[in-house]
Protein backbone atom coordinates (compact mmCIF):
# COMPACT_ATOMS: atom_id res chain seq x y z
CA UNK A 1 0.00 0.00 0.00
CA UNK A 2 2.94 2.33 1.30
CA UNK A 3 4.92 2.07 -2.28
CA UNK A 4 1.69 2.52 -4.40
CA UNK A 5 1.42 5.77 -2.51
CA UNK A 6 4.91 7.00 -2.95
CA UNK A 7 4.86 5.90 -6.92
CA UNK A 8 2.05 7.96 -7.68
CA UNK A 9 2.94 11.06 -5.33
CA UNK A 10 5.93 13.63 -6.69
CA UNK A 11 9.13 12.58 -5.41
CA UNK A 12 11.43 15.79 -5.04
CA UNK A 13 14.76 15.46 -6.76
CA UNK A 14 17.28 18.07 -7.95
CA UNK A 15 18.86 19.41 -11.20
CA UNK A 16 22.45 18.54 -11.08
CA UNK A 17 23.46 19.32 -14.46
CA UNK A 18 21.82 21.18 -17.28
CA UNK A 19 23.12 20.94 -21.02
CA UNK A 20 21.73 23.21 -24.05
CA UNK A 21 21.21 21.04 -27.17
CA UNK A 22 19.86 23.60 -29.49
CA UNK A 23 18.10 27.24 -28.49
CA UNK A 24 15.47 25.89 -27.59
CA UNK A 25 16.41 22.15 -26.31
CA UNK A 26 17.93 21.43 -22.83
CA UNK A 27 18.74 18.34 -21.30
CA UNK A 28 18.14 18.73 -16.99
CA UNK A 29 20.05 15.83 -15.40
CA UNK A 30 19.55 14.68 -11.25
CA UNK A 31 19.69 11.78 -9.48
CA UNK A 32 17.73 8.71 -9.48
CA UNK A 33 17.75 5.01 -9.39
CA UNK A 34 14.20 4.06 -10.60
CA UNK A 35 13.86 6.52 -12.92
CA UNK A 36 17.89 6.09 -14.44
CA UNK A 37 16.26 2.10 -15.23
CA UNK A 38 12.81 3.05 -16.84
CA UNK A 39 11.88 1.02 -20.09
CA UNK A 40 12.75 2.52 -23.57
CA UNK A 41 9.89 4.55 -23.97
CA UNK A 42 8.16 4.90 -20.30
CA UNK A 43 7.54 8.53 -19.09
CA UNK A 44 7.43 10.46 -16.09
CA UNK A 45 4.93 12.69 -14.74
CA UNK A 46 7.04 16.25 -14.36
CA UNK A 47 6.15 18.53 -11.36
CA UNK A 48 7.13 22.51 -11.91
CA UNK A 49 6.17 23.63 -8.62
CA UNK A 50 3.36 26.48 -8.91
CA UNK A 51 3.44 25.91 -12.93
CA UNK A 52 2.07 22.69 -13.75
CA UNK A 53 2.74 18.55 -14.03
CA UNK A 54 3.44 17.38 -17.42
CA UNK A 55 4.16 14.31 -19.16
CA UNK A 56 8.06 13.71 -20.24
CA UNK A 57 9.91 11.11 -21.60
CA UNK A 58 12.84 9.82 -19.48
CA UNK A 59 16.20 10.62 -20.94
CA UNK A 60 19.21 8.34 -20.74
CA UNK A 61 22.36 9.36 -18.36
CA UNK A 62 25.76 8.20 -19.34
CA UNK A 63 26.49 8.10 -15.39
CA UNK A 64 24.74 5.45 -13.03
CA UNK A 65 22.11 6.26 -10.62
CA UNK A 66 21.23 9.33 -12.71
CA UNK A 67 18.41 10.09 -15.54
CA UNK A 68 16.98 13.45 -17.49
CA UNK A 69 14.63 15.03 -19.05
CA UNK A 70 15.18 16.81 -22.34
CA UNK A 71 12.92 19.58 -23.25
CA UNK A 72 12.09 21.93 -25.56
CA UNK A 73 10.79 25.54 -24.83
CA UNK A 74 6.50 25.79 -25.86
CA UNK A 75 4.26 26.46 -23.69
CA UNK A 76 4.28 28.00 -19.50
CA UNK A 77 5.55 24.72 -18.24
CA UNK A 78 7.74 23.28 -20.45
CA UNK A 79 9.31 27.06 -20.79
CA UNK A 80 9.73 26.84 -16.61
CA UNK A 81 11.34 23.49 -16.78
CA UNK A 82 13.62 24.76 -19.19
CA UNK A 83 14.70 28.08 -17.40
CA UNK A 84 15.78 25.62 -14.31
CA UNK A 85 18.90 25.85 -13.45
CA UNK A 86 21.32 23.67 -10.78
CA UNK A 87 19.78 23.17 -7.87
CA UNK A 88 16.40 23.43 -8.14
CA UNK A 89 13.84 21.17 -7.65
CA UNK A 90 10.88 19.22 -9.78
CA UNK A 91 8.61 16.73 -8.99
CA UNK A 92 8.51 13.56 -10.29
CA UNK A 93 6.11 10.21 -10.47
CA UNK A 94 6.13 7.17 -12.56
CA UNK A 95 7.73 5.61 -14.73
CA UNK A 96 4.25 4.93 -16.28
CA UNK A 97 3.21 3.30 -19.58
CA UNK A 98 4.41 0.13 -21.67
CA UNK A 99 7.83 0.24 -23.87
CA UNK A 100 9.16 -0.92 -27.11
CA UNK A 101 9.85 -4.34 -28.11
CA UNK A 102 13.18 -4.76 -28.26
CA UNK A 103 13.49 -6.80 -31.28
CA UNK A 104 17.01 -7.81 -32.77
CA UNK A 105 18.57 -7.47 -36.26
CA UNK A 106 18.28 -4.61 -38.68
CA UNK A 107 16.64 -2.30 -37.06
CA UNK A 108 15.36 1.36 -37.93
CA UNK A 109 14.74 4.35 -35.37
CA UNK A 110 12.82 7.14 -36.98
CA UNK A 111 12.41 10.23 -34.84
CA UNK A 112 11.39 13.89 -34.69
CA UNK A 113 12.41 16.79 -31.82
CA UNK A 114 12.09 15.50 -28.64
CA UNK A 115 10.59 12.46 -29.90
CA UNK A 116 14.36 11.51 -30.12
CA UNK A 117 14.52 10.90 -26.22
CA UNK A 118 12.78 6.94 -25.85
CA UNK A 119 14.40 5.93 -29.06
CA UNK A 120 17.92 6.92 -27.76
CA UNK A 121 17.13 4.95 -24.34
CA UNK A 122 15.89 2.15 -27.08
CA UNK A 123 19.12 2.04 -28.39
CA UNK A 124 21.02 1.37 -25.33
CA UNK A 125 18.69 -1.99 -24.63
CA UNK A 126 19.79 -2.68 -28.26
CA UNK A 127 22.37 -6.01 -29.19
CA UNK A 128 25.62 -5.14 -29.79
CA UNK A 129 25.66 -7.40 -33.40
CA UNK A 130 22.28 -5.69 -34.14
CA UNK A 131 22.68 -3.28 -37.21
CA UNK A 132 21.29 0.11 -36.27
CA UNK A 133 19.92 3.16 -38.34
CA UNK A 134 18.99 6.16 -36.75
CA UNK A 135 16.78 8.27 -39.41
CA UNK A 136 16.76 12.41 -36.92
CA UNK A 137 14.92 15.06 -38.20
CA UNK A 138 14.59 18.73 -37.30
CA UNK A 139 13.40 21.71 -39.31
CA UNK A 140 16.66 23.35 -39.61
CA UNK A 141 20.90 22.86 -38.48
CA UNK A 142 20.15 24.79 -35.58
CA UNK A 143 17.39 22.45 -33.98
CA UNK A 144 20.14 19.25 -34.86
CA UNK A 145 20.41 17.09 -31.43
CA UNK A 146 21.57 13.66 -30.21
CA UNK A 147 23.36 13.18 -33.59
CA UNK A 148 26.83 12.55 -31.47
CA UNK A 149 25.23 10.91 -28.66
CA UNK A 150 23.50 8.49 -31.06
CA UNK A 151 26.98 7.90 -32.72
CA UNK A 152 28.66 7.55 -29.45
CA UNK A 153 26.19 4.83 -28.08
CA UNK A 154 26.43 3.20 -31.31
CA UNK A 155 30.40 3.23 -31.90
CA UNK A 156 32.12 -0.37 -32.71
CA UNK A 157 28.63 -1.09 -33.91
CA UNK A 158 27.39 -1.53 -37.52
CA UNK A 159 24.85 2.08 -37.40
CA UNK A 160 24.25 4.74 -39.68
CA UNK A 161 23.00 7.88 -38.22
CA UNK A 162 21.07 10.06 -40.94
CA UNK A 163 19.99 13.46 -40.63
CA UNK A 164 17.24 15.28 -42.02
CA UNK A 165 16.64 18.58 -42.24
CA UNK A 166 13.63 20.55 -43.67
CA UNK A 167 15.19 23.40 -45.45
CA UNK A 168 18.21 21.21 -45.87
CA UNK A 169 20.72 23.47 -44.15
CA UNK A 170 21.96 20.03 -42.83
CA UNK A 171 22.38 16.26 -43.94
CA UNK A 172 19.44 15.34 -46.45
CA UNK A 173 16.89 17.65 -47.26
CA UNK A 174 13.00 16.89 -46.61
CA UNK A 175 11.40 14.93 -43.51
CA UNK A 176 12.61 11.86 -41.97
CA UNK A 177 9.54 9.98 -43.79
CA UNK A 178 11.56 10.67 -47.13
CA UNK A 179 14.58 9.60 -45.95
CA UNK A 180 12.65 6.55 -44.90
CA UNK A 181 11.24 5.83 -48.25
CA UNK A 182 14.55 6.25 -49.54
CA UNK A 183 15.89 3.57 -47.52
CA UNK A 184 13.55 1.09 -47.98
CA UNK A 185 13.99 0.91 -51.75
CA UNK A 186 17.51 -0.24 -50.79
CA UNK A 187 17.76 -1.63 -47.09
CA UNK A 188 15.62 -4.38 -45.34
CA UNK A 189 14.78 -4.07 -41.88
CA UNK A 190 13.08 -6.50 -39.24
CA UNK A 191 11.48 -3.74 -36.73
CA UNK A 192 11.03 0.14 -37.11
CA UNK A 193 10.01 2.01 -33.71
CA UNK A 194 9.26 5.87 -34.41
CA UNK A 195 8.45 8.75 -31.90
CA UNK A 196 7.86 12.33 -33.15
CA UNK A 197 4.88 14.40 -34.09
CA UNK A 198 1.72 12.19 -34.94
CA UNK A 199 1.28 13.17 -38.58
CA UNK A 200 5.24 12.11 -38.83
CA UNK A 201 4.26 9.06 -37.17
CA UNK A 202 1.49 7.96 -38.70
CA UNK A 203 3.45 8.18 -42.38
CA UNK A 204 6.28 6.22 -40.70
CA UNK A 205 3.99 3.08 -40.05
CA UNK A 206 2.20 3.39 -42.95
CA UNK A 207 5.51 3.01 -45.07
CA UNK A 208 6.54 0.23 -42.50
CA UNK A 209 3.59 -1.21 -42.89
CA UNK A 210 3.32 -1.14 -46.95
CA UNK A 211 6.58 -2.58 -46.77
CA UNK A 212 5.62 -5.51 -43.75
CA UNK A 213 7.50 -4.79 -41.33
CA UNK A 214 7.01 -4.46 -37.82
CA UNK A 215 6.52 -1.69 -36.57
CA UNK A 216 5.61 0.91 -33.26
CA UNK A 217 5.06 4.04 -32.47
CA UNK A 218 5.33 6.20 -29.11
CA UNK A 219 2.26 8.05 -28.84
CA UNK A 220 2.05 11.86 -27.09
CA UNK A 221 -1.63 12.62 -26.53
CA UNK A 222 -3.12 15.47 -23.92
CA UNK A 223 -1.61 14.03 -20.56
CA UNK A 224 -2.97 15.42 -17.40
CA UNK A 225 -3.38 12.27 -14.66
CA UNK A 226 -0.82 9.71 -16.58
CA UNK A 227 -2.14 6.97 -14.51
CA UNK A 228 -5.55 6.04 -16.48
CA UNK A 229 -7.78 8.12 -14.23
CA UNK A 230 -9.12 11.63 -16.54
CA UNK A 231 -9.64 10.57 -19.64
CA UNK A 232 -7.83 13.14 -21.07
CA UNK A 233 -5.38 10.94 -23.17
CA UNK A 234 -8.09 8.70 -24.65
CA UNK A 235 -7.38 7.88 -28.25
CA UNK A 236 -9.96 6.07 -29.85
CA UNK A 237 -10.55 3.53 -27.48
CA UNK A 238 -7.39 3.06 -25.82
CA UNK A 239 -5.91 5.24 -23.27
CA UNK A 240 -2.25 6.31 -24.25
CA UNK A 241 -1.11 6.72 -20.76
CA UNK A 242 -1.80 3.21 -19.85
CA UNK A 243 -2.27 0.89 -22.66
CA UNK A 244 0.29 2.75 -24.11
CA UNK A 245 2.47 4.79 -25.32
CA UNK A 246 3.46 2.74 -27.33
CA UNK A 247 1.23 1.03 -30.06
CA UNK A 248 1.65 -1.60 -32.78
CA UNK A 249 1.42 -0.30 -36.38
CA UNK A 250 -1.84 -2.27 -36.93
CA UNK A 251 -3.77 -1.19 -33.87
CA UNK A 252 -2.49 2.24 -34.47
CA UNK A 253 -3.96 1.98 -38.37
CA UNK A 254 -7.15 0.59 -37.13
CA UNK A 255 -7.38 3.81 -34.84
CA UNK A 256 -9.50 6.39 -36.66
CA UNK A 257 -7.81 9.07 -34.37
CA UNK A 258 -4.01 8.39 -35.20
CA UNK A 259 -2.57 10.73 -37.52
CA UNK A 260 -5.90 12.48 -38.15
CA UNK A 261 -7.16 14.35 -34.47
CA UNK A 262 -6.25 15.50 -31.50
CA UNK A 263 -7.90 16.44 -27.85
CA UNK A 264 -7.70 20.17 -26.91
CA UNK A 265 -7.18 21.05 -23.31
CA UNK A 266 -10.84 20.80 -22.35
CA UNK A 267 -10.95 17.27 -23.97
CA UNK A 268 -12.67 18.59 -27.37
CA UNK A 269 -11.78 16.30 -30.51
CA UNK A 270 -10.52 18.52 -32.96
CA UNK A 271 -8.48 17.59 -36.92
CA UNK A 272 -4.87 18.16 -37.37
C1 LIG B 1 4.33 10.61 -23.18
C2 LIG B 1 4.82 12.01 -23.49
C3 LIG B 1 6.17 12.26 -23.48
C4 LIG B 1 6.64 13.55 -23.75
N1 LIG B 1 7.98 13.76 -23.73
C5 LIG B 1 8.45 14.99 -23.95
C6 LIG B 1 9.86 15.24 -23.90
O1 LIG B 1 10.68 14.33 -23.67
N2 LIG B 1 10.28 16.51 -24.10
C7 LIG B 1 9.39 17.54 -24.35
O2 LIG B 1 9.84 18.69 -24.52
N3 LIG B 1 8.06 17.33 -24.42
C8 LIG B 1 7.57 16.09 -24.22
N4 LIG B 1 6.21 15.88 -24.28
C9 LIG B 1 5.32 17.00 -24.60
C10 LIG B 1 5.11 17.87 -23.36
O3 LIG B 1 4.47 17.14 -22.34
C11 LIG B 1 4.22 19.08 -23.75
O4 LIG B 1 4.96 19.88 -24.67
C12 LIG B 1 3.88 19.91 -22.55
O5 LIG B 1 2.94 19.21 -21.74
C13 LIG B 1 3.30 21.24 -22.95
O6 LIG B 1 3.09 22.00 -21.77
P1 LIG B 1 3.25 23.56 -21.79
O7 LIG B 1 2.62 24.14 -20.54
O8 LIG B 1 4.64 23.96 -22.06
O9 LIG B 1 2.42 23.98 -23.07
P2 LIG B 1 0.89 24.37 -23.21
O10 LIG B 1 0.50 24.14 -24.64
O11 LIG B 1 0.67 25.71 -22.63
O12 LIG B 1 0.20 23.24 -22.35
C14 LIG B 1 -0.66 23.49 -21.32
C15 LIG B 1 -1.39 22.22 -20.90
O13 LIG B 1 -1.60 21.31 -21.97
C16 LIG B 1 -0.97 20.06 -21.72
N5 LIG B 1 -0.28 19.67 -22.96
C17 LIG B 1 -0.02 20.44 -24.02
N6 LIG B 1 0.58 19.75 -24.99
C18 LIG B 1 0.71 18.50 -24.55
C19 LIG B 1 1.25 17.30 -25.09
N7 LIG B 1 1.80 17.23 -26.29
N8 LIG B 1 1.21 16.22 -24.33
C20 LIG B 1 0.67 16.25 -23.14
N9 LIG B 1 0.12 17.33 -22.56
C21 LIG B 1 0.16 18.45 -23.26
C22 LIG B 1 -0.01 20.31 -20.58
O14 LIG B 1 0.07 19.23 -19.69
C23 LIG B 1 -0.64 21.45 -19.88
O15 LIG B 1 -1.61 20.96 -18.97
C24 LIG B 1 5.72 14.60 -24.03
C25 LIG B 1 4.33 14.33 -24.03
C26 LIG B 1 3.89 13.05 -23.78
C27 LIG B 1 2.42 12.77 -23.79
S1 LIG C 1 -3.62 11.07 -18.85
FE1 LIG C 1 -5.35 10.77 -17.57
S2 LIG C 1 -6.22 8.95 -18.39
FE2 LIG C 1 -4.40 9.19 -19.53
Amino acid sequence: MELQKSFDTPKIVTIEKVVDETPTVRTMYFSDEIMSKVLPGQFAMVWIPGVNEIPMSVMISQENGKAAFTVRKHGLATTELFSKKVGDKIGIRGPYGNSFTVKQGNLLLVGGGTGLVPLIRLVTFLQKNDNVTIIMGAKTWSEVFFEDLANKLLEGTMHKVIVATEDGSYGEKGLVTDAMEKLLKENKFDAVYTCGPEKMMHKAVQIASANKIHVEASIERMMKCGIGICGSCCFGDVMACKDGTVFDGTALLANKEFGYTHRSKSGILDNY
